[in-house]
C-alpha cells in the first residue's frame, strides 16, 4: 500500500506562540518517527515558516510546507515570495491553486501550471488542489472539471517530475465553516476518474474538505485516496494527532 499523505495547513491562522506550541507538541509526539504508513506534513502560514523549521528540526519526518509561491525564481513582484525562498526558509512542499486562492487571489490553470513547474525545478513537492464548485457538482461535471484543472497544472510533465507532484482533490461545496462534509458515494467517481489517470503516477491522491475524526478512516478507505489535507480539525493538535493515529491504523489493517 502507498504511504498516506496527512497534512494540514493553518491557512491564515495561529500567532506565532500558537504555531510554536503546535509544532513543538508534533515533535515532542513523534519524537523523531512518523507513524508506520504515515507522511506527515504541515503547511503553516509565511509567518511561521522558519519558527516552524527550527522547531520540527533538519531530520524531521514531518515535510513542510508553503502556502502559495510565485512562478519566478525572483524579481520585482511585491507581496510574493519565491520557491527558492521558501525552501531557504525549509520548505518542501508548495500548495498550489487551493480554491479559496483560485476564488480570492486570481489563481487560474495558467499560473497553476507556472507554480508547479517552479517548485519542480527547485527540488520541492507541488501540492496541487483541485475542486469544483457545487453548481458544476449539480450539473454532473465534477470528475470533467476536476481532470480539466489536473490535466492543465500538470501538462508537460514527464513521468518523473509527476511522480513528485501531490494532487488534493478539494471539493469547493466541502470544504469550511460554508461547506458540508462530502459522503463517501459522492467521491467514489471523482477518485475513479483521478485514480484511473493518475493512479501510481503521483506520489499521492489526497483529499480535503471538512475532514474530521468521525469520517477520516471512511474517506481513507474510498479506492484510490492515499491520504487526507485537513484544515480545521487538524488546528488543535490534538485533533492532528488522533488523525495520524485514524491514518496509521489503516495502513496497518
Ligand atoms: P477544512 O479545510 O478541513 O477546514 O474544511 C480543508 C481545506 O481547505 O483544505
Amino acid at each position: 500500500m502507498s504511504t498516506l499523505w496527512v497534512g494540514t495547513s493553518w491557512k491564515m491562522t495561529k500567532t506565532l506562540a500558537e504555531g510554536r506550541a503546535w509544532a513543538s507538541g508534533l515533535r515532542d509526539h513523534l519524537a523523531g518517527k512518523a507513524p508506520a504508513g504515515v507522511q506527515p506534513f504541515v503547511i503553516p502560514s509565511f509567518t511561521a515558516t522558519t519558527a516552524v523549521a527550527d522547531i520540527l528540526g533538519e531530520d524531521s519526518p514531518v515535510l513542510l510546507g508553503v502556502q502559495n509561491a510565485h512562478w519566478e525564481d525572483a524579481g520585482a513582484w511585491t507581496g510574493e515570495v519565491s520557491v527558492p525562498q521558501a525552501r531557504d526558509a525549509g520548505a518542501q512542499i508548495v500548495e498550489i491553486g487551493h480554491s479559496e486562492r483560485r476564488e480570492h487571489f486570481g489563481e487560474t490553470v495558467e499560473t497553476t501550471r507556472l507554480k508547479a513547474a517552479a517548485a519542480l525545478r527547485h527540488g520541492l513537492t507541488p501540492l496541487l488542489c483541485i475542486g469544483e464548485t457545487l453548481e458544476v457538482k449539480d450539473a454532473g461535471g465534477s470528475s470533467e472539471f476536476i481532470l480539466g484543472q489536473a490535466r492543465g497544472a500538470l501538462e508537460g510533465l514527464d513521468d518523473q517530475q509527476l511522480s513528485r507532484v501531490v494532487i488534493a482533490y478539494e471539493p469547493i461545496w466541502a470544504i469550511g465553516e460554508k461547506g458540508r462534509p462530502a459522503t463517501t458515494e459522492e467521491l467514489i467517481e471523482p477518485f475513479a476518474a483521478l485514480g484511473e489517470e493518475y493512479a501510481g503516477k503521483v506520489a499521492g491522491l489526497l483529499y480535503g474538505g471538512s475532514v474530521n475524526l468521525d469520517n477520516a478512516a471512511d474517506l481513507l478507505g474510498i479506492e484510490h485516496v492515499t491520504g487526507l489535507f485537513v484544515g480545521r480539525t487538524a488546528w488543535q493538535l490534538e485533533g492532528y494527532l488522533e488523525l495520524l493515529r485514524i491514518a496509521e491504523a489503516h495502513a496497518a489493517a
